[in-house]
């Protein structure tokens, strides 16, 4: 086990960050330029802690074949050891090395890689990714990011990234490089800064070690995009919460300290209303044209925003199709008690 920030001295390079990270305690926030990238991958040789922006939410990223580092991440994220990790992966190449991905899966990846699909597969001997990262599973999850740094990430490590969304376990995934900072920035070495991430939601997960493909975890893809394009219905785990091979499925997960109603049709005197639609008296509207993608862009940042001003948030009925599936599903679980 690592002591706490073992890269940190390597990591900081200059008075100011360093002046900035032993004043706050929080890691330093770099642009993701060409060099910060490259010093990230040094900092990940080194074992150490790089948040990264992808396309659907920022990952904590460590080397995936480094026991120790998975370790340390577990212990930074608070996360239960049971709950596996995705692999990020620079494409089918690097995947191959790490799982089978043939047949549906390989169909599936060579149109919706990159970007926020996330396949569970046999793994692969020759592996690189350690058990830890895997929590003693003889399956995998793989992501092929499409966003740039993240893609970039991996292909000047050279090799699979583990990351698991950069937020304290069971809290909200972060969108923007502060939030990273304001909920984990003292046990990371380095937050690569490349704005806000596009999709807002995390990948779509489907495990395609069965017959057929089972949708483990709502996501940034449309389920039903997927289904067409393979010409299957997709399984859906019937007991989610009994289920641990499910994707961090907790009934309680994605949780704001604020209590959550949800489909509420306007807002009560003692909550704020986080619309969706044309409604009225809304704080805050995950997208008042009713454009699911646009909601799931904003539902982590706005749902962080009212959560640090008020206890009580009503939220619109989100309809159950396309992305409002993966919306209600976090929702959901934001809501449990
Ligand atoms: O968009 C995303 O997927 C983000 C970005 C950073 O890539 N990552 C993310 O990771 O959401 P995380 O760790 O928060 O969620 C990954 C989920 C976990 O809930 C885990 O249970 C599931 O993937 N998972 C990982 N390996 C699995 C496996 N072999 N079988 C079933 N589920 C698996
Ligand atoms: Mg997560």
């Amino acid at each position: 086990m690592y002591a706490s920030r073992p890269c940190a001295q390597v990591a900081i390079d200059t008075a100011s960050r360093e002046a900035q990270a032993h004043e706050t305690m929080t890691a330093p926030v770099q642009k993701a330029t060409p060099d910060a990238i490259a010093e990230a991958a040094d900092i990940l040789r080194r074992g150490g802690l790089v948040a990264v922006p992808t396309e659907t939410v920022y990952g904590l990223a460590v080397d995936a074949a480094n026991p120790d580092a998975v370790a340390r991440l577990y212990e930074v994220k608070g996360r239960p050891r049971f709950n596996p990790l995705i692999a990020h992966v620079n494409g089918p190449e690097m995947a191959k090395r790490e799982a089978v991905l043939e047949g549906a899966a390989a169909f599936a990846a060579g149109f919706y890689w990159p970007g926020p699909l996330t396949l569970v597969l046999p793994a692969a001997p020759s592996g690189r990714v350690c058990d830890l990262a895997r929590a003693g599973l003889d399956t995998i999850a793989l992501r092929h990011p499409s966003h740039s740094v993240a893609h970039d990430l991996v292909t000047v490590f050279g090799g699979p990234l583990v990351a698991p969304s950069a937020n304290p376990s069971g809290r909200i995934s972060p969108v923007t490089a502060r939030d990273v900072a304001a909920d984990l920035g003292d046990g990371i070495d380095l937050i690569l800064d490349g704005g806000r991430c596009p999709v807002g939601i995390e990948s779509t997960i489907v495990s395609f070690v069965g017959d057929p493909p089972e949708l483990l975890r709502p996501g940034g893809l449309d389920p039903a995009a997927l289904e067409r394009f393979l010409s299957v219905s997709l399984a859906r785990p019937g007991d989610e919460t009994a289920s641990p091979r499910a994707p961090g499925q907790l009934a309680r997960h994605y949780a704001p300290n604020a209590q959550l109603r949800l489909n509420a049709v306007s807002a009560q005197a003692d909550e704020v209303l986080l619309g969706f639609g044309p409604v009225a008296g809304a704080s805050a509207n995950l997208s008042p044209r009713g454009n699911l993608a646009e909601a799931a862009a904003n539902l982590f940042a706005m749902l962080r925003w009212l959560d640090g001003r008020h206890e009580r948030i009503a939220i619109s009925p989100i309809p159950q199709e396309g992305l409002g599936e993966a919306i209600n599903d976090r929702l959901r679980r934001a809501a449990a008690r």
